[in-house]
């Protein structure tokens, strides 16, 4: 039966581009889920848009000293061209400084007000005096008082996802001037949680504990249980939408108040634009609302756009919040300020063409119940054993088959044999299964009963072998190709949620809607025919080419140069030590010495054992590089020996001098070199002074 949906997709930040991680956790399963109730005859209202306000904003328009506007419209750009890129197919996609998105929020934020639903409160906030800012947000940082995270926010501690008040933080820092903050009395406006406890209780505790998900239902129970308080719905910030009542001069509204009611001026933009009513989406109690989002953001979506809606009065209420857990990336937490990420249009530029690739790829391995890993290693084997070895490979063989043996004609199928009834009836039944998994919000799974069917096709083709069948039962042949069809036309419907680039290439091989015989997602298990005989299809196209090791090598390279360059930048510079005088300087015995031979010194990770000439003798120095040289690598270099420093053992080797290193622009250790055909480049570190090695 057909139903109306809105469906939300968490409105980004528009201080930098969108990554892997983004689209794993919150975009490619919210475009799955609207492109198939799309085809299942459901209304459908897809919404996200930019989320221009909020302190991440400001600091990064003051790092590169532009005004806030800049930073948001390069990043709208930016972020709205890789979500068409990847095709994910949003109803509409806003922002926030959109003066109906201004108007709506001043509007609720009113009506809240006119209903005496917030409290208003003189109180001591965080202030920075140098700065002449309060510290909200992100504006400020210092212990999480739940879980002692030393870096958490001031609104919200990514570490554990709790959300509280700046005031709530141990040894609180101004991320502005690095400043201990002082306290200074300001006037805000509060939700107060606390009242709205009892209904959130029966709502989600009681109303939701089946169907929503455990990793969402446990962090809203957990933080009902720790008891709600007043969060404060304002800030003293310039950069947002103006508080809009008396009193509320200078003040603007927490970004967290503004954001979630995005969704509803982004929804009422687009029934504008086609012709609908906007309040059929978001208060009608027969529509169901759903919030796609990570886990971070659970608690703003269960817990305080819930308790302003209900305040309101006339919304409805999300049905269910399915939040993903994170994506880290090759071992290591995704992270925009580290650089340690893959960009959305770095991958494009990189993987032309390949957006299905990176789609399947994270949905296969989406973090939906537990934090989950993304490797370059995976990336390339679901492509080549999946993508390119199974789905690709049966529909390329299909097509081929078709082209060579009936110039592109679906054959005339004489009896089925049990085989084939049962492949038929094997195919029906996918898309109930498929359906099963993507209404309970298990991507992962649908995805791979979608690749089982290709799998079923694969196989079937393998055991009827029609390329032997066609030198001795052309009958035989023609029902196997038939069947092989219909399989390929099966695939083509149900991939589209998941691969919407491939299945309209295969729409257009098999010619399917351009000669009218196009099938809805039910169709698969209703209809007994999907591509009638004496149909034509196009021409064989390759859906999917393998990637090399090679290739990802190159990807694997370019992030260790990301964490290189990044670590090199963050390098904190150590400090001069203590001044020595001309005298404590020449008593240092400089030589330049030749390495001749050089061994790791067994059971250790990090000495070589060197017998170096110094000019003076060969004598044997214990140096501690072997984690940055291979003993054949520093054979025959020319080094810096310091060779009148007292002798001393070092497990059980006695060593008679120091190889004098430094550290270059990249972090690697590198020789103090005499020779002049590889000098020390201008920037190679020498200012962290000579590493005695
Ligand atoms: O975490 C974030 O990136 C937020 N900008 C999400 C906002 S979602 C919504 F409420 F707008
Ligand atoms: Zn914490």
């Amino acid at each position: 039966m057909s139903k109306r949906y809105t469906i939300t997709a968490a409105l980004p930040y528009t201080n930098g581009p969108i990554h892997i991680g983004h689209l794993a956790g919150v975009y490619v399963p919210a475009d799955i889920y609207s492109r198939y109730l799309r085809l299942t005859g459901n209304d459908v209202a897809f919404i996200c848009g930019s989320d221009e306000h909020g302190v991440p904003i400001t600091i990064k328009a003051k790092k590169e000293g532009v005004t806030p506007q800049d930073i948001v419209d390069k990043y709208h750009a930016v972020i709205k061209q890789s979500f068409e890129d990847f095709g994910i197919s949003f109803d509409n996609y806003s922002r926030t400084s959109a003066k109906i998105h201004h108007n709506t929020a001043s509007e609720f934020f009113k009506t809240l007000y006119d209903k005496n639903e917030f409290v208003e409160e003189v109180s001591e906030q965080l202030y920075d005096a140098e700065a002449n800012q309060f510290l909200a947000d992100r504006f400020v940082t210092g212990t999480c008082p739940k879980c002692g995270f030393e870096e958490a926010y001031g609104d919200q501690c990514e570490n554990c996802g709790t959300s509280h008040n700046a005031t709530d933080l141990i040894n609180p820092k101004s991320a502005i001037t690095g400043n201990v903050p002082t306290l200074k009395e300001t006037k805000h406006w509060f939700l107060p949680l606390n009242k709205h406890e009892q209904f959130l209780k029966e709502w989600i505790l009681e109303g939701h504990k089946k169907d929503w998900k455990p990793n969402v239902y446990g962090q809203v129970k957990s933080w009902i249980d720790d008891g709600l308080r007043p969060r404060a719905v304002t800030r003293d910030l310039d950069w947002g939408i103006p508080v809009p009542v008396e009193g509320g001069e200078g003040k603007v509204l927490y970004v967290w108040f503004d954001a979630p009611i995005g969704y509803i001026s982004a929804t009422k933009e687009w029934a504008e634009r086609e012709g609908k009513n906007w309040e059929d989406y978001w208060k009608d109690e027969n529509t169901s609302l759903i919030h796609f989002i990570g886990k971070d953001n659970i608690v703003f979506h269960c817990i305080i756009f819930p308790a302003m809606l209900k305040a309101e009065g006339s919304y409805i209420l999300p049905e269910n919040v399915p939040a993903n857990e994170f994506l880290n990336l090759e071992g290591n937490k995704l992270s925009t300020s580290k650089n340690w990420a893959v960009w959305l249009p770095d991958y494009l530029q990189d993987f032309p063409n390949q957006q299905d690739v990176l789609r399947y790829a994270l949905t296969a391995n989406a973090p939906e119940s537990k934090d989950n890993d993304f490797t370059w290693k995976d990336f390339q084997a679901r492509n080549n054993n999946e993508l390119v070895a199974i789905f690709g490979n049966f529909i390329n063989r299909v097509v081929v088959l078709t082209n060579k043996y009936y110039n592109g004609v679906v054959p005339e199928p004489s009896d089925l044999s049990l085989v084939d009834q049962e492949t038929l009836a094997a195919v029906k039944a996918y898309p109930h299964v498929i359906s099963s998994s993507i209404e309970r919000y298990r991507f992962r799974e649908a995805s791979q009963e979608l690749m089982n069917l290709a799998r079923l096709g694969n196989k079937y083709l393998a055991d009827e072998e029609p390329w032997k069948t066609i030198k001795t039962d052309e009958e035989r042949t023609k029902t196997v190709m038939f069947v092989a069809l219909q399989i390929a036309s099966a695939l083509g419907v149900l991939s589209e949620p998941f691969l919407p680039f491939t299945s309209k290439k295969l729409d257009t091989i098999l010619a399917v809607s351009s000669s009218g015989v196009e099938n809805s997602w039910i169709d698969i298990s209703e209809k007994n025919i999907l591509l009638p005989a004496g149909h034509t299809i196009g021409k064989a196209e390759l859906l999917f080419s393998k990637i090399e090791d090679k290739t990802i090598q190159l990807q694997l390279d370019k992030l260790e140069a990301s964490k290189k360059a990044n670590e090199a930048a963050n390098k904190t510079i150590e400090p001069q030590k203590d001044e020595i005088t001309f005298d404590d300087f020449t008593k240092l015995d400089i030589r330049v010495g030749t390495i001749l031979e050089a061994e790791k010194m067994p059971k250790t990770k990090k000495l070589l054992v060197l017998k170096v000439d110094t000019g003076i003798d060969t004598r044997t120095i214990v140096s501690g590089i072997a984690e940055s040289f291979k003993p054949e690598d520093v054979i025959g270099k020319r080094v810096s020996v310091l060779v009148n420093l007292a002798p001393r053992k070092l497990r059980g080797v006695e060593s008679q001098g120091m190889i004098l290193m430094t550290e270059n622009a990249q972090g690697d250790l590198v020789f103090v070199n005499p020779d002049t055909s590889t000098p020390l480049s201008a920037g190679d570190g020498v200012s962290n002074g000579l590493k005695i090695s």
